[in-house]
């Protein structure tokens, strides 16, 4: 890639994450409701230290450190960096302030641009790749943490009146049949890719049939009509314990108004569209809705032969796949192996992308992964059997 090329990238992707938080007032930058949940103003500090310090404080001669309280500040897990603020005491760094913060970008971004403007080797522009897909992975996490903000507030507030991230509805019906062979997994070609998506190697996949359209949120309706949620013959006895002890009665952001059942979106509060495609369910919750279909959720390897021929990318779907590595996985050496590597303990492949992942951040062989209880992304069903 040239150079100029990637310093457009680096441009256009560093104002999106501005863009995203322009709707925002000072305050909503602040809070950490849950320890999941990042400050916006945190997003856009780390993201912006993950170029200071991969980049750089290590490739731009001279390049002075612009505030030495900040590595403690925004580092969010790199053991190869150093110490740093706990998780949850992310939501009380209100100083620097916000537009603090904003100084800093500006800071970074000339800089960058600047080291940008002279050549650069393979391994310098690589890193730089890297930071950019970094960032518009905490763009993802801005608006599902915004949304997260902002819809536990009693007053629900709208981030914005039209916007592009409101619930998708499908365009196809039925389940697609693919036959039993041995396949290629992981990906192949000159692009950008995660670690976690190599190495590629193969597996055998069984005949299986896949939905073509993710479940809706009529038939989820159906489901917790059906009394889903106290049917413990439908559950994981983690997601039982994880239905009683959290009084769990619907999707993350459902809330019940004179008896109909509405949710909160980044538009506001509204009534659910049975039509919509379901948002915000748990692991546990896709794999109890599976088992009351007397169907199963695809494994990861499933779902990315398949994906060829499947309409995604409005929900990150869940699949029955353990993160793990692939054969042959391995990690960079130094800080940056940390970034993907030592998560592939106790969390669940996610598939496909959602409506608020960033432009040209999506990838069939892309591997999401979260916690089974987690719904606060975009996270969605897709049946298989
Ligand atoms: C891939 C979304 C699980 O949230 O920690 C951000 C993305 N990696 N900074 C996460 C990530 C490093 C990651 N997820
Ligand atoms: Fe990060």
């Amino acid at each position: 890639m040239t150079n100029h090329r990637i310093r457009d990238d680096y441009q256009s992707v560093r104002k999106y994450s501005e863009d995203l938080c322009a709707p925002l007032e000072t305050e909503d930058y602040i809070p950490q409701p849950v320890p999941f949940v990042s400050p916006p103003k945190w997003h856009l500090a780390h993201s912006t230290w993950f170029f200071e310090t991969f980049i750089l404080k290590q490739f731009k001669p001279g390049y002075q450190e612009y505030d030495p309280d900040f590595n403690y500040l925004f580092n969010s897990y790199y053991n190869n960096i150093g110490e740093r603020t706990l998780r949850t005491d992310r939501g009380n760094v209100t100083r620097p302030t916000t537009k603090a913060v904003y100084a800093y970008r500006q800071h970074v971004d000339r800089c960058m641009v600047e080291l940008l403007e002279s050549e650069q080797d393979e391994h310098t522009l690589s890193l730089v790749t890297l930071g950019l897909h970094h960032e518009q992975q905490h763009q993802e996490l801005l608006v599902t943490d915004i949304k997260y903000i902002l819809g536990h507030n009693p007053l629900f507030p709208v981030y914005k009146e039209n916007h592009n991230l409101l619930s998708g509805k499908n365009t196809d019906t039925g389940f697609l049949k693919i036959s039993e062979g041995v396949y290629d997994i992981g990906f192949a070609g000159d692009g950008f890719c995660f670690d976690n998506e190599l190495g590629r190697h193969k597996v055998f996949l069984h005949e299986f049939e896949i939905s073509k359209s993710p479940v809706t949120t009529g038939e989820y309706i159906e489901f917790m009509n059906a009394g889903g949620y106290s049917d413990f013959n439908l559950w994981l006895d983690e997601g039982w314990s994880w239905v009683n002890e959290n009084s769990i009665q619907s999707p993350m952001y459902w809330h019940k108004v004179k008896g109909e059942w509405h949710y909160y979106t980044l538009a506001g509060l509204q009534k659910v569209d049975p039509y919509a495609i379901l948002g915000h369910v748990s692991y546990y919750e896709a794999a109890a809705f599976a088992q009351w279909k007397q169907m199963r959720l695809p494994t990861e390897f499933e779902w990315e032969i398949a994906s060829v021929n499947l309409d995604w990318g409005q929900r990150w779907e869940w699949t029955n796949s353990a993160y793990l590595p692939y054969p042959g996985f391995s990690k960079a050496p130094g800080a940056v192996g940390e970034y993907n590597g030592k998560f592939m303990i106790n969390q669940m492949v996610l598939r496909g992308a959602s409506v608020a992942t960033s432009p040209n951040h999506a990838r069939r062989t892309y591997r999401n992964f979260f916690h089974a209880p987690e719904r606060w992304q975009y996270t969605g069903i897709r049946l298989a059997k």
